[in-house]
């Protein structure tokens, strides 16, 4: 890090957002295979937040990789800046009020920790979109499996990269058993009862 640099109180804190927006803020981190729902249940789920006068964001992989991560791969260095980048965006989002939802692989338990770290504990919820690889394969809806079983795609998740299944996340939703909404609906009654939401 630079040095001389001096931090700001802001005049407008994070509790100041909340009590505007009525609502807490803080960070569902989605991890998960690629193909185990992760984009389409955070997506499912921001809509519902959204129609409830919910202020949220949400930061979706492939998404973010078109722009502020334009530079990175998907060696273990680069998905360990991706996820850092990502966490410290999300706090940012988090400070400003907004309920922040991201859909990332984020495979690295290390990486997934570090950005707990970064916030309170109240204020971060693991989403572990638990999906079999193999399910995860015969959907294969951008046919990145069959591309990295042919060894045109080196380093996939789940086929030649490792996934570290989080260890005790703060919710579970079984994509493989329950529909997309089934799983959005099952984290929205999570957030009320955890009274992020009245
Ligand atoms: S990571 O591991 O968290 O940094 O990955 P993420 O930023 O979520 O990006 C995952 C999406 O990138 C596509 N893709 C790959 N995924 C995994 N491994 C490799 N090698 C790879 N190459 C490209 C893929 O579309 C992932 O999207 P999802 O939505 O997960 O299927």
């Amino acid at each position: 890090m630079a040095t001389n640099l001096t931090w700001h109180e802001a005049a407008v804190q994070k509790q100041d957002y909340r009590r505007k927006n009525g609502h807490y803020s803080g960070v569902l981190w989605f991890t998960g295979l690629s193909g185990a729902g992760k984009s389409s249940i955070a997506n499912h789920l921001n809509r519902l937040l959204f129609e409830h006068g919910i202020q949220t964001y949400l930061l979706d992989g492939d998404n973010v990789r078109h722009g502020l991560n334009q530079d990175l791969g998907f060696s273990e260095a680069d998905r360990a800046e991706n996820i850092r980048r990502i966490g410290e965006v999300s706090k940012l989002f988090t400070d400003n009020g907004s309920i922040v939802l991201t859909a990332f692989i984020s495979p690295y338990r290390q990486d997934r920790d570090r950005v707990r770290s970064l916030l309170a504990e109240e204020e971060f919820i693991e989403v572990f979109v638990d999906c079999p690889v193999e399910e995860c394969e015969s959907r294969d809806p951008k046919g990145l499996y069959k591309k990295a079983r042919a060894g045109e795609i080196s380093g996939f998740t789940g086929v030649d990269a490792p996934y570290e299944a989080p260890v005790n996340p703060e919710c579970i939703v079984r994509s493989d058993q329950h529909s997309i909404q089934a799983c959005a609906e099952q984290i929205f009654q999570l957030l009320i009862d955890k009274k992020w939401l009245n």
